[in-house]
């Protein structure tokens, strides 16, 4: 048989890898991550030095631009994002207009997009420093859209945030701080947070991550193709993880606090409960990121005197599965999700916005994966398909079906 009548029946050779389990979708010099070992590394830095010795913003220069960034360069950096953080007005009536029972992770996917309404410029990108005008002008506006989406839900008047604070300060003030009463820093949280945030500031070629790029690869602004991002890690199986793990430890504790119940259920293949936090595509070890979080999960806790009865249902949960053989034979170990909502609880975060929190450590990755792409000239994403449906068929008139 040749080729051209091969083609013809089965539409091309197709290699079908379902959820692209073992597929590459571009080379990358972003992160490195190897699921056997538990190694995760942004260009070439452990995650463990980075969680110890860096700030966000650092992180954030490191991935997008490629090299830790000398003091100038972040200061600058730095302030060309306070000079982009201005939301413009109308973004605020768009946000006025949602339900407060919106959920802030679809308020956030459709603000960052309208960004681009407002923002025509940025998506024409033709040169490197039309890129980093968008760069800055996304790290500024941003975290105020997150901030704007949790005071929402908490019924408060938009903050427009300080620019005398680091990033990560006005970040929390932004969504703390309340009128006329006296706001201080409270130091346990910006630490806390800053680690949270980079931990989360990339992943590779994960769900959302892989859908900012294929949807910039059609060259569609980075605001957009950040909105796509926002919506995939939006899910249960993704970002959702943190909200929905925060979910499950409430039901546990409102039903009494079996956890051999729940383990039992995980386990029952006609039941379709998960332990939610627990698994990870990559990593089939410790997820790194999930050591580092557990040890700052009981710091900050211990910081701020927070006993909970929910983190004492996590540590049950926990000691089971890593002792469970069917958790042990499935390599299912507890993923960064697990820990990250009990810490943003304790922060006084509402259990919905806990993705958002998500989306805002993931901004960096997605943007240096997005501009990785462009630079690199990468072609327009189009997977193919194995065909499974009718062959050809001819059409019946309605009247004789
Ligand atoms: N609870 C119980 N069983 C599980 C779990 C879980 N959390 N996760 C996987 N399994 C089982 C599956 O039933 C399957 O069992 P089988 O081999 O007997 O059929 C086996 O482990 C392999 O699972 P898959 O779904 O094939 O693994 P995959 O790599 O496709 O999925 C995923 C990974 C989606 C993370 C999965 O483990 C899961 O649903 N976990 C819970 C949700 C979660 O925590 N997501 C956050 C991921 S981290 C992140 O996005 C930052």
């Amino acid at each position: 048989i040749d080729i051209t009548s091969l083609r013809a029946v089965t539409g091309g050779y197709i290699t079908l890898d379902s959820g692209y389990k073992n597929t590459g979708s571009c080379e990358s010099a972003v992160t490195f991550l190897d699921g056997e070992k538990g190694i995760l590394r942004y260009r070439g830095y452990t995650i463990e030095e980075l969680a110890e010795k860096a700030d966000f913003l650092e992180v954030a220069y490191l991935l997008i631009f490629g090299d830790l960034p000398k003091k100038e360069q972040l200061d600058k950096f730095h302030e060309d994002i306070k000079r982009n953080s201005l939301v413009d007005e109308d973004i605020h009536k768009i946000l006025d207009a949602f339900p407060k029972a919106a959920h802030p992770m679809g308020v956030l996917s459709s603000l960052t997009s309208a960004l681009t309404a407002f923002n025509p410029g940025s998506v024409d990108v033709t040169s490197e420093q039309d890129m980093y005008n968008s760069v800055v002008r996304i790290l500024g506006k941003f975290p105020v859209l997150v901030a704007w989406t949790m005071r929402k839900k908490s019924g408060l008047p938009l903050d427009y945030g300080d620019k005398s604070l680091g990033y990560v300060e006005n970040i929390l003030k932004m969504m703390f701080k309340v009128p006329n009463e006296e706001y201080t820093q409270n130091p346990i949280l910006v630490n806390a947070l800053d680690k949270l945030l980079i931990l989360h500031a990339d992943h590779e070629q994960n769900c959302s991550t892989s859908t900012v790029r294929i949807t910039g690869s059609s060259h569609a602004g980075l605001f957009a193709s950040l909105s796509a991002g926002i919506s995939a890690l939006w899910g249960p199986l993704h970002g959702g993880a943190n909200q929905a793990v925060l979910e499950m430890l409430e039901a546990i504790k409102e039903d009494g606090g079996d956890t051999k119940k729940y383990m039992a259920k995980a386990k029952d293949k006609n039941d379709p409960f998960r332990l939610m936090g627990f698994g990870h595509r990559v990593y089939k070890n410790f997820d790194p990121r999930a050591r580092i979080i557990k040890k700052a999960a009981d710091e900050v806790l211990g910081d701020l005197g927070v006993e909970d009865p929910i983190l004492d249902i996590a540590k049950g949960l926990e000691k089971e599965a890593l002792e469970d053989q069917y958790f042990v034979d499935r390599k299912l170990y507890p993923n960064v999700d697990f820990y990250s909502g009990i810490i943003y609880r304790a922060m006084g975060i509402p259990t919905e916005m806990f993705t958002v929190m998500f989306a805002l450590g993931r901004l960096p990755g997605w943007i240096a994966q997005w501009r990785e792409m462009r630079l690199r000239k990468e072609p327009i994403g189009r997977p193919r398909q194995l065909y499974i449906g009718e062959t050809e068929r001819s059409f019946e008139p309605i009247s004789e079906r």
